[in-house]
């Protein structure tokens, strides 16, 4: 028998990376690896990439850079880059950095254990097609541990949306959806292994139409109902979602099943409708707002959060106050906010960028708003009693922390074998990131 080997994984980007990331790591279970905590144990050092926003490619190498020493040190030691700047830049990293023993693209790693075997024999293995298989599929797993109470599951991948500032649907590719049957297995199995929650991932999950179970297409709703199905599943989120996206079959479901979390991720971009056509969004603001009404009117508690891009390529003073007008209206729990990164290969990178100076200002006072937007929300549940699935130990002893139903992280003073459970909490205190409760009964 030859020994168990270390893998050392680290993860960029987006949570289809984590999700991925797991999946390479139980495929390479399956070749001899352990997964460790540092790159200094590792036989094996793996970087699950993104390419979505600034200097990506060139942070990989300059990581990669720092890894030199190890493998200096250790000829023996394997590095591979997995993600999506292994798709953008392929041969490329291998040119520029010959240590390089392994790239490969987010549609090939049911590939990975034969590339591995490649890497084995000291020759070098690259894959960024675009197969028609699904690679989940074709993961091999070891054994299945035991494993927190929340998980991933990816169940569509790849945008053809075309944004025109963003690299996924020529990173990741054309949508694709998985089969029902196939994700109701493995969300079965995370069940068994201890998840109580599941966050259905996909770059458009929204747009979600995989083969159902009676061989029709199924869109998310649909599936999210059957999910609901399981015993023991007591949580479902998605994420992320495009606003056309948004069927009523879907919005029903925010009001009607109760496992569906009162939280949902629909980006906006901009609020300027000149703008919002710039970017290729193929909706306005009105048509964004008038959807948010309907949801709201489904399910009135629910948190809300977005994205937003400042400094698009010709955005004027006046075209981010529409942005502020949007959010004042809107009203978001939570958002994340980017200032606009041109993307080699997007059509939005061929125009004229907006002064950086200026740019960073409007970022500022974007930033301003939905962290009070995000305080008020925070604010407004103390007093409330909320259910939270407890994750895991807090930071100060005897503390217990998880996360409310509206995705707050809490935190209680309980016991630990609360992990894992739900349980109700009544929150006392709103702290900058998170709030304070205790447990009621
Ligand atoms: N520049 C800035 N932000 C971007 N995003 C995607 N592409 C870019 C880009 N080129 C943001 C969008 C998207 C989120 C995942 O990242 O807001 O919703
Ligand atoms: Fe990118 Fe737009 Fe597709 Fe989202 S919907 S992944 S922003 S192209």
């Amino acid at each position: 028998m030859t020994a168990r080997k270390k893998l050392f994984v680290k993860t960029y980007g987006c949570q289809m990376n984590v999700y991925d990331s797991e999946r390479m790591a139980e495929a390479l279970g399956a070749s001899g690896y352990d997964q460790v905590a540092a790159p200094e144990d590792a036989d094996m050092i793996l970087l699950n990439t993104c390419h979505i926003r600034e200097k990506a490619a060139e942070k990989v190498y300059s990581e990669l850079g720092r890894l030199k020493p190890l493998r200096e040190a250790n000829p023996d030691l394997k590095i591979g880059v997995a993600g999506c700047v292994a798709q953008a830049e392929g041969e490329e990293i291998m040119r520029r950095q010959p240590m390089v023993d392994l790239v490969v693209g987010p549609q090939t790693y049911h590939r990975l254990p034969r590339m591995m075997e490649a890497v084995g024999r000291g020759e070098k293995a690259l894959d960024t097609d675009f197969p028609e298989e699904d690679k989940f599929a074709h993961l091999p797993k070891a054994r299945l541990p035991k494993r927190g109470p929340t998980a991933f599951l990816t169940v569509q991948e790849g945008c053809d949306k075309f944004c025109s500032f963003c690299v996924v649907p020529y990173t990741r590719g054309a949508e694709v959806s998985r089969p029902v049957d196939r994700l109701l297995r493995e969300a079965r199995e995370l069940v068994e292994r201890g998840v109580r929650e599941i966050t259905l991932l996909g770059q458009n999950v929204n747009a979600y139409h995989g083969s159902g179970l009676d061989g029709a297409e199924w869109g998310l709703a649909q599936l999210i109902w059957e999910m609901a199905e399981i015993d023991g599943l007591d949580r479902i989120r998605f994420t992320t979602s495009h606003p056309n996206d948004m069927d009523d079959a879907l919005i029903e479901a925010h009001g009607t099943c109760d496992k569906l979390m009162p939280y949902l991720h629909l980006p906006v971009q901009a609020g300027s409708d000149r703008i919002l056509k710039a970017m290729n969004r193929k909706h306005t603001a009105e048509s964004y707002v008038r959807l948010i009404e309907r949801i709201r009117a489904a399910r009135p508690d629910l948190v809300l959060s977005g994205d937003f891009i400042v400094g698009f390529p010709g955005e004027t003073e006046e075209d981010f106050q529409a942005t502020l007008d949007l959010v004042a209206e809107v009203g978001y729990g939570t958002a994340y906010s980017f200032k606009y990164s041109a993307r080699p290969g997007t059509p939005a990178s061929e125009r004229a960028m907006v002064d950086p100076a200026e740019a960073d200002d409007r970022l500022q006072r974007l930033q301003a708003l939905l962290t009070e937007q995000q305080r008020a929300t925070q604010d407004a549940m103390v007093g409330r009693t909320v259910k939270v699935l407890f994750e895991k130990p807090g930071r100060m002893d005897g503390q217990i922390t998880g996360k409310s139903d509206y995705l707050h992280a809490v935190h209680v003073d309980g016991p630990a074998d609360l992990i894992g459970e739900i349980a109700p909490v009544e929150i006392v205190e709103s702290r900058p990131n998170s709030l304070a409760g205790r447990l009621v009964g």
